[in-house]
């Protein structure tokens, strides 16, 4: 099946769409973008990640070209098109065609956003082998711009992570600052030490995770004790346990940080309770 994508008011046939080649997103990297999973047809988390795109976008003076109840709509209709029951839905707006390139922005008022969404097909999306069997990763130093709270598009620094990772044959990467975990390439990052799970606090430093909201209101209500403190890439490797969360990998155990075996190197109590924690909350929650 050809699977349908939306591009500025249109579902076309992924072969059928464009964009401009001065397009601002490919230019420049300047458009943000969101992630947002489909579990049994529905939307994990929507609101959150809905709430986000408009701080992303506001944190840059770039307009939406949709309103809030088209994009739900959008959103929705590439589920259906694209019969999609487990899978994720990558939605990008950039600042659109600016004409010549420049590094001044164009006039909001005569140049539109430019908005692209597509959907992935992931029918083992919530049971993915890694999730049983837990992930490796690598210390890497984190040199990305200081603003790293707005989801933009500028993702070579996280690839060139996860190349050093793959290198390495681990999966991922937590981005160290100042010996300080920050998060991981495209996740955030937790350890658990005698019973309390521990992620650094929110700031520009880190991307404001909605899967992180959504967990760490589950594991209060289920009387789990979370800090919020940054912690050290030795106290990682020393921990009880060490998972990461993000929309495509919900709460993914870590077993390995930079080359030191976490716990007893399979998934940890805590970080399995937690998934599935998420999981059933999350369905519970989609829409
Ligand atoms: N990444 N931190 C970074 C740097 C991320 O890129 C992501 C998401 C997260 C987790 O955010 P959320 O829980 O809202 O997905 C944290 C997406 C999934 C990606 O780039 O594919």
């Amino acid at each position: 099946m050809t699977r349908t994508v939306y591009v500025n008011g249109n579902y076309l046939p992924e072969n059928e769409a464009t964009i401009s080649i001065f397009d601002r997103g490919f230019l420049m990297a300047d458009a943000v973008y969101e992630v947002t999973s489909v579990l049994d047809g529905k939307l994990l988390d929507y609101a959150g990640h809905e709430a986000r795109l408009q701080r992303s976008l506001s944190e840059l003076g770039m307009a939406n070209p949709c309103t809030a109840e088209e994009l739900l709509q959008v959103h929705r209709d590439l589920v259906e098109k694209n019969g999609i029951v487990n899978g994720l839905i990558y939605l990008q707006i950039s600042r659109g065609n600016g004409g010549d390139r420049s590094f001044i922005f164009p006039d909001a008022a005569t140049v539109p956003s430019t908005i692209v969404l597509f959907t992935q097909d992931v029918p083992d999306l919530a049971n993915p082998p890694a999730a049983s069997k837990g992930i490796k990763v690598i210390a890497f130093e984190d040199l990305r711009w200081g603003r790293r709270d707005i989801k933009t598009v500028q993702l070579l620094w996280p690839s060139l992570a996860k190349m050093a990772a793959k290198k390495a044959g681990c999966d991922d990467a937590f981005f160290v600052m100042d010996g300080l975990v920050t998060e991981g390439s495209s996740n955030n990052a937790y350890i658990v030490k005698g019973g309390k799970i521990i992620t650094r606090p929110l700031s520009n430093d880190i991307l404001h995770g909605i899967t992180r909201a959504a967990l760490l209101t589950y594991a209060a209500e289920a009387q789990m004790v979370v800090e919020e403190r940054p912690f050290t890439i030795e106290e990682a490797k020393s921990a009880d346990e060490a998972f990461i969360t993000g929309a495509s990998t919900f709460v993914m155990p870590v077993i390995e940080v930079d080359g030191a075996t976490i716990g007893s190197g399979t998934p940890g109590p805590v970080a399995k309770r937690l998934r599935e924690l998420y999981l059933s909350e999350g369905r519970k929650a989609a829409i």
